[in-house]
């Protein structure tokens, strides 16, 4: 069955203003439920709590995007002593989202699915409370193909698992595509930010969004396994080279949905490990962590810099 295109026709390129929609339906609506975020136009306030929002990052486990609120807050000179961070979805265990100053930061969960529901209601948020010129960044942790443990992947195109830069999903029971393409601009201005921290490996790549953790990643140590070493290898050798340098589970549909609505989006991922070299994460827990902010201090540099309160060497 022939793929539909969609994207191209959505919104091709990056607005500087408003976050649009690409859906006629939401105008006609009195009241819009985000009902995982737990939050309404009905009964919230979106202009006056969310319309100065300029940052969004998102990334998988409530505890990091947490822990980056705090960080960042501190980072732009907005934490005072004693300051907490309320979750703003609050009343549901689905996601978990904090803001300070012009960032906002949310959860997203694991794979394409969970962070697809999350970036309809974040979008349609960000779209009611009217903000304009929005920057949105995944930051999340993958499988390096051919990487030192803890290197950063700032990801040119996301591409499925058979290498294609697009995201196919089956819409009334056909399969639509919409492409996966990221803002060039940004993926430079990433990089140099990276040169200027100078704190870690950092590389531009592609990056493989998966379905799976275990065999969809080629794994031999899932509860199923249907290839050899040999395959595997093969496999990610094919992946290389295509230009994959890193392996994840979100960035397909978090890089379709930003470009169908306009949103200039960057993905920004530590590898925890070297998939040429095993399966299995193995590093200890306090490494791991220190490689889980790396994405966290490379996003922070940036929008320091965009806000004016980065030193940067001249
Ligand atoms: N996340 C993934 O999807 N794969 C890995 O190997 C590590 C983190």
């Amino acid at each position: 069955m022939a793929a539909a295109r969609a994207g191209e026709e959505e919104l091709g390129s990056h607005n500087d203003c408003l976050v649009q929609l690409s859906n006629p339906n939401i105008a006609t609506m009195k009241e819009d439920i985000l009902y995982h975020l737990n939050l309404s136009t009905g009964t919230h306030d979106f202009p006056a709590m969310f319309g100065d929002v300029k940052f969004v990052c998102v990334g998988g486990s409530p505890t990091r995007m947490k822990s980056f609120i705090k960080y960042i807050g501190a980072e732009l000179g907005l934490d005072r002593p004693g300051m907490d961070y309320p979750n703003i979805c609050a009343g549901t265990d689905r996601y978990a989202m904090y803001k300070v100053g012009p960032v906002l930061s949310i959860s997203h969960g694991m794979g394409v699915p969970s962070i697809s529901i999350m970036l309809h209601e974040l979008i349609k948020l960000l779209h009611h409370a009217r903000c304009s010129d929005v920057t949105v960044f995944r930051i999340g942790t993958s499988g390096g193909i051919g990487l030192e443990p803890g290197s950063v992947v700032i990801t040119r195109q996301a591409l499925d698992a058979c290498f294609k830069p697009q995201f196919e999903q089956i819409v009334l029971g056909k399969p639509v595509v919409r492409s996966t393409d990221l803002d060039e601009q940004l993926v430079l201005e990433l990089m140099q930010c990276s040169v200027e921290l100078s704190e870690f490996p950092t590389v531009v790549g592609n990056t493989m969004c998966t379905l799976d953790f275990y065999e969809g990643q080629a794994r031999l140590d899932g509860a199923l396994c249907s290839y050899t070493e040999k395959d595997k290898q093969a496999y990610l050798q094919a992946a290389y080279a295509a230009g994959v340098r890193n392996i994840e589970m979100e960035s397909l549909a978090f890089a379709a949905m930003c470009r169908a609505c306009g949103l200039r989006a960057a993905v920004v991922c530590v590898a925890y490990l070297d998939r040429l070299q095993g399966d299995q994460i193995s590093s200890p827990h306090d490494l791991l962590a220190e490689y889980q902010q790396r994405p966290q201090r490379l996003v922070s540099h940036f929008i320091k810099k965009r806000l004016g309160k980065a030193r940067v060497p001249s």
